[in-house]
């Protein structure tokens, strides 16, 4: 098996060497369309947007990228796991008072369906991060929320949840160290400027350390974000990115500087919601195609 295509069994509790939603035919249908035995054993792909430094774009990625997973029939959940809250702020007024992450971490009698924010799109569900004021400083042991954190992942797949995208916070420790443990596979975020790009290949020496607890997770690759294609610096940024980096470890999708991200996140909106998203939603949906080809790909290798 190649790592980072292996589901989490709702069933039986544990991380399975089998199929996972991607790999089945029938991924698109909604639950009703599968067969009974299908529904006993359930299937959630975890993704989570890491990144070492804070500012380059994950929230505005998880979000949008999650909401292409969305619009495209993939029953998906987002979830803040980053202590600040950024995509409960953006999408949910009330995320201050809503339990969430934190609060499943911490109170092992909390239902999943408690923490649950429907959407207008039926498709699309979050989690805030729920109240978190214990972790804000960072503090927690990398480890110490491994087990609770798989179980949470689990209990989303019991929901029949497909996709589930995590937003972290900014660095590789912690409870966002436990996180990149329990998921399926990462998207690395980094802002095209030629300073942030340097320090991409430190922070994938960081992720090896977390591999050691998670083999199997696949790094889908580096993100540039913010690119300016009328910037020669910028550009520059990403083809160093590019030379630095294995191929197969940059994303062939980059997100372009565009004051539309700012503008939805201050609505509260998925850039595709906005009446001129529609550009940028498209660029989403590249992106969405282009993980999910990696992830056919690295199928194929088994
Ligand atoms: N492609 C983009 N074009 C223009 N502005 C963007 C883009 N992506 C993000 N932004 C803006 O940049 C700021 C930082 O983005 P975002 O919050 O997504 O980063 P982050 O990595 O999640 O930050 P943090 O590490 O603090 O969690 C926000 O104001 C956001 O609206
Ligand atoms: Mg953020």
């Amino acid at each position: 098996m190649i790592p980072g295509i292996h589901g989490i069994c709702s069933g039986c509790a544990r991380t399975l060497a089998s199929p996972s939603a991607f790999e089945r035919k029938d991924f698109r249908k909604p639950l009703a369309g599968v067969s009974f035995a299908q529904k006993l054993v359930k299937f959630v792909y975890s993704i989570a947007i890491t990144s070492q430094k804070g500012g380059v774009g994950k929230t505005t990625v998880a979000i949008n990228l999650a909401h292409a997973f969305a619009r495209a029939g993939v029953r998906t959940m987002l979830v803040d796991v980053d202590p600040q809250g950024s995509v409960g702020l953006s999408l949910t007024r009330q995320s201050r008072v809503l339990p969430g992450f934190y609060d499943f971490l911490d109170d092992p009698a909390i239902p999943v369906d408690k923490l649950i924010v429907p959407t207008r799109l039926a498709t699309f569900s979050l989690i805030a991060a729920g109240q978190a004021s214990n972790y804000e400083t960072g503090g927690a042991m990398s480890g110490s929320h491994l087990a609770r954190t798989r179980s949470f992942l689990r209990a989303v797949a019991s929901r029949g949840f497909e996709m589930c995208i995590l937003d972290t916070a900014a660095g590789l420790f912690g409870v966002t160290s436990d996180v990149i443990a329990s998921s399926d596979a990462i998207v690395i975020p980094q802002q095209a400027e030629p300073l942030g790009v340097r320090s991409v290949p430190k922070m994938l020496e960081g992720l090896n350390r977390i591999r050691i607890l998670n083999p199997r997770m696949k790094v889908l690759g580096v993100l540039l974000t913010m690119i300016q294609h009328d910037l020669a610096e910028s550009r520059e940024a990403g083809l160093a990115l590019r030379q630095l980096l294995p191929e197969e470890m940059t994303l062939q999708t980059t997100i372009p500087r565009d004051g539309i991200f700012v503008r939805a996140s201050a609505k509260g909106l998925p850039v595709g919601i906005m009446d001129d998203g529609a550009g940028a939603q498209a660029v989403f949906d590249s992106l969405r195609l282009e993980i999910e080809a990696k992830i056919e790909k690295s199928k194929s290798y088994t």
